[in-house]
């Protein structure tokens, strides 16, 4: 599918396709023994900003709570298996008619910290009652399976930037492996896992999602701390966003993209790329040469 012209590392609009209609349920002998699902929740409030189907932002289409209780899921799963649910805070009660719909009965949850760059909590979360930084998964048990061993050290937390909308984080794939059986199957995927089946009407290979996308930066919309026009950045977070900074430059941001991706000063992105010891083009594309770290 051709794409629209981007520089690299800035978030694209792809063209909106259609809605289409999700295949069945795949099937598999024996049942899949863990499921991921990241449902597409309908909202009360279907038009503000960070609803799934805001008009303007349209991301994807959204299923009624009934819609999502009814997909037969308990067909597909093993008898003894895990079940790994994204719920958003404000539907927890929802998640769990959904978990008990499906045949599964509750018993713990993976939090995700969501982080700004510097390690700091990503306070650009939004939420009625807090600001949310963090998101929940639900875990929950068909029959009788215990994790496995390495899950006994694995903390029920995972602590990644976030990316673009609704999108989840990549760390979730390595930690179920690590605690649950395959086989594997992500319902409502958007981005094919090597070694899991994937199902969603986003989910075919050949399907680009509908919505935003960054491509050229594996991380997402740049995160940073909020800082006052003078304000000094503490030294090792200046560092880490130094090379990040550097990192976006060199495949082809300007200072400027820089500053309005940011919200930081023409000045001071200029002054973070030259403490991180980048080589600044000249307006017309050449280099100045080097600048040394200080
Ligand atoms: C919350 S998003 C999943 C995000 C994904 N986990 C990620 O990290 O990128 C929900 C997905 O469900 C898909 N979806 C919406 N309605 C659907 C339906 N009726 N059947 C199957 N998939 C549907 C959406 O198109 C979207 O891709």
């Amino acid at each position: 599918m051709a794409r629209p012209e981007s520089r690299p590392g800035a978030a694209v609009r792809v063209p909106l396709r259609e809605v289409q209609d999700a295949p069945p349920l795949p099937s598999i002998e024996g049942g899949f023994k863990t499921i991921l699902a990241d449902p597409p929740w309908r909202f009360a409030n279907r038009t503000g900003k960070v609803a799934p189907e805001h008009r303007r932002l349209e991301r994807y289409s959204t299923m009624t709570l009934d819609a999502i209780k009814q997909l037969p899921v308990a067909d597909i799963a093993a008898k003894n298996a895990h079940l790994y649910l994204w719920v958003p805070n404000a539907l927890l009660p929802e998640g769990m008619a959904v978990m008990e719909a499906w045949g599964f009965r509750y018993v713990s949850n993976v939090v995700w910290a969501k982080r700004r760059i510097d390690g700091g909590p990503d306070g650009r979360g939004v939420g009625f009652y807090f600001r949310n930084v963090t998101e929940l998964i639900l875990f929950g048990v068909r029959g009788n399976m215990r994790t496995l061993q390495p899950a006994r050290s694995q903390v029920n937390m995972i602590e990644s930037r976030k990316r673009e909308h609704s999108r989840k984080p990549d760390e979730q794939y390595p930690f179920i492996e690590a605690c649950s059986p395959g086989p594997f199957l992500e319902m409502f995927a958007r981005h094919a896992q090597p070694g899991w089946s994937a199902w969603g009407d986003e989910a075919a290979a050949d399907v680009t999602p509908r919505g935003q996308v960054h491509r050229g930066y594996g991380g997402g919309a740049i995160d940073v701390p909020h800082l006052r026009p003078h304000a000094r950045i503490p030294q090792q977070a200046a560092q880490v966003l130094g090379v990040e900074f550097r990192r976006r430059y060199e495949s082809g941001l300007s200072i400027r993209d820089l500053a309005t991706e940011t919200g930081y000063s023409i000045q001071r992105i200029r002054s973070l790329l030259m403490s991180a010891g980048t080589e600044l083009r000249e307006r017309g594309g050449a280099n100045t040469g080097h600048f040394p770290p200080g």
